[in-house]
């Protein structure tokens, strides 16, 4: 195992992360738009379906947000076979040949090495559905917090700070076809810290950031 894969993961997953947190963030710059998801509507038991702080605004904002992470870090990461800790990165932007990541590129003594790459607008919708699942992970999760009677803002460990993680990795292995040909795989499932760092250090680090927010008055709780 390498510790170098735990970074490797969290730039992965980055579209993910930022995603999950610019609900908070697009609320401060459009605090106007707060039409709830469900409408307002409630569920039989007489509580709301998914509540006020299921916004459209924080869906869409996720989603866009998590397009411009994926396709910022496929511009700034070094191409695969560079030297450079995060090269290879790049969701495939710059071109891979189904080696695993960061490794030499095999073909290079043959001289014509047909990479395969992805093309900028599949990096951008990547991160769209990233960013989208992992909210919509969020919401789906609200449905169940509501049906246990827990209040919009409450804390629901460990639901709270897994829900983004299963719905962006389910979304991550769905959208592999947009990207270069076994880069997602390869990304993934190469090196078993990678996916160990999602699923465990996210929630650690979920909680970690929203104690921030908490200290820089950008949420009303630590969780
Ligand atoms: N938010 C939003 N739209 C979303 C998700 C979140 O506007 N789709 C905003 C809301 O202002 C919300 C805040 O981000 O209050 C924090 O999000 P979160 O902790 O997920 O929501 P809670 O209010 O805690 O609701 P729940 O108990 O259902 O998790
Ligand atoms: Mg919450």
């Amino acid at each position: 195992m390498a510790w170098s894969s735990v970074l490797h993961a969290l730039l992965f997953f980055l579209p993910a992360y930022v995603a999950n947190m610019s609900p908070l963030l697009v609320a401060k710059a459009i605090p106007g738009w707060k039409a709830p998801i469900d409408g307002g509507r409630l569920g039989k038991d007489g509580r709301p379906l998914l509540g006020k702080g299921k916004t459209w605004r924080g869906l869409v904002g996720g989603t866009v947000l998590g397009a411009a992470t994926a396709v910022a870090v496929a511009l700034l990461v070094p191409a695969y076979g560079e030297p450079g800790f995060f090269s290879g990165w790049d969701y495939g932007f710059q071109g891979f040949d189904g080696a695993p990541i960061g490794s030499d590129r095999p073909c290079e003594d043959g001289g014509t090495c047909a990479l395969d790459a992805s093309p900028l607008w599949a990096v951008g919708l990547y991160g769209a559905i990233l960013g989208f699942a992992a909210l919509a992970g969020d919401a789906v999760k609200s449905y169940f917090k509501r049906r246990r009677g827990k209040q919009g803002g409450a804390p629901w460990v460990p639901f709270d700070q897994l829900d983004f993680v299963v719905f962006g990795l389910i979304a991550a292995f769905a959208a592999a076809p947009l990207l270069a040909d076994g880069w997602v795989l390869a990304a993934l499932l190469d090196d078993w810290v990678v996916l160990a760092t999602i699923v465990v250090l996210t929630p650690l680090l979920h909680f970690l950031v929203n104690v921030i927010g908490y200290w820089l008055k950008l949420k009303d709780v630590p969780w």
